[in-house]
């Protein structure tokens, strides 16, 4: 396996490769866990080479948000890259991005306003809009044949594939299932700031959202019903503060009055002062 940090040497790698190769992109910021190798061992079995980039990427944190605390563990993922069988890990620094603190981006990819002021956008402003630019620019970077997401994050993977498709980038985005603890709390690198207690208390969020899905296949079409079926059993934890729990169309992220085909149930709490995201996707079949 091989560790590059800097875009000369990762691209001298590559060129070196067969342009027959299918070549895989994960995008990650490290402090790998079972989501992320879940996303590589896709990678690994659908493609010839796999590339994992890990960057902390400062444009898409606020100013009050956990840029300066969010966990780093080079070493640890390097391991467990090699352990997955990844060919390259991809880590570099904001400067070798071209985001320094002297060298602020320039050029910003804006995704669609109705996409980035629902859900999560209603309190990280310019969140997508970080996400959105720097992986366009490991794209243009890595220039994969294929890239992984989790559905973990919906509302990023939806506002993914919107840009692929309107930028015309030509990448293929799976999307993968969320991988989930035991409990049924969504595996996430921000699990490591949660108390044993917090822990415990955090899985009430995938309850809430089973008990919705069960609500859903016994017949539950209904905004009102589905979210209500979510919040009252999210709403016995006491120290689980519901931040929102919306119903949207998975793609559009339109919100729904009531579910035709498909809809997402996402949710996002506080647990102690840990903010969590999950979310459910409600179809037949
Ligand atoms: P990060 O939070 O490190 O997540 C990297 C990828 O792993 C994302 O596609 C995310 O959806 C996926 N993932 C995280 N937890 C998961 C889980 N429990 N099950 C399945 N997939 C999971 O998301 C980002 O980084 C960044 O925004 C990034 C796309 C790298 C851009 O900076």
């Amino acid at each position: 396996m091989h560790l590059y940090k800097t875009i000369a040497a990762l691209q001298t790698y590559l060129r070196q490769q067969s342009p027959s190769e299918v070549l895989a992109l994960v995008p990650t910021m490290g402090s790998l866990h079972g989501g992320h190798l879940r996303l590589i061992e896709l990678a690994r079995q659908q493609n010839d080479r796999v590339v994992v980039s890990i960057f902390v990427n400062p444009l898409q944190f606020g100013p009050n948000e956990d840029l300066a605390t969010y966990p780093r563990n080079l070493e640890g993922d390097w391991e467990l890259c090699q352990q997955a069988g990844v060919d390259v890990v991809f880590a570099p620094t904001p400067e070798v991005m071209g985001i320094g603190a002297g060298s602020r981006a320039q050029t910003l990819v804006i995704p669609p306003e109705s996409m980035t002021s629902v859900l999560c956008g209603q309190t990280r402003t310019g969140h997508f809009q970080g996400v959105a630019t720097i992986v366009t620019k490991l794209f243009n970077v890595v220039r994969p044949h294929r890239a992984y997401f989790g559905q973990k994050d919906a509302q990023q993977l939806a506002i993914i594939r919107q840009l692929v498709k309107d930028l015309n980038l030509g990448v293929e985005i799976i999307g993968v299932p969320t991988v989930r603890e035991a409990s049924g709390l969504a595996m996430s690198s921000r699990n490591q700031y949660l108390s044993g207690q917090e822990r415990e208390q955090a899985s009430v969020l995938y309850r809430g959202l089973q008990g919705a899905e069960q609500a859903f296949k016994n017949g539950d079409r209904t905004r009102e019903g589905l979210i209500g079926t979510f919040e009252a059993i999210a709403q016995t934890m006491p120290n689980v503060q519901i931040e929102y729990a919306d119903l949207v169309d998975p793609q559009t992220l339109e919100p729904l009055q009531a579910i035709a085909d498909e809809g997402l149930l996402s949710v996002a709490a506080r647990v102690g002062s840990t903010r969590l995201i999950d979310n459910i996707i409600l179809r037949d079949r």
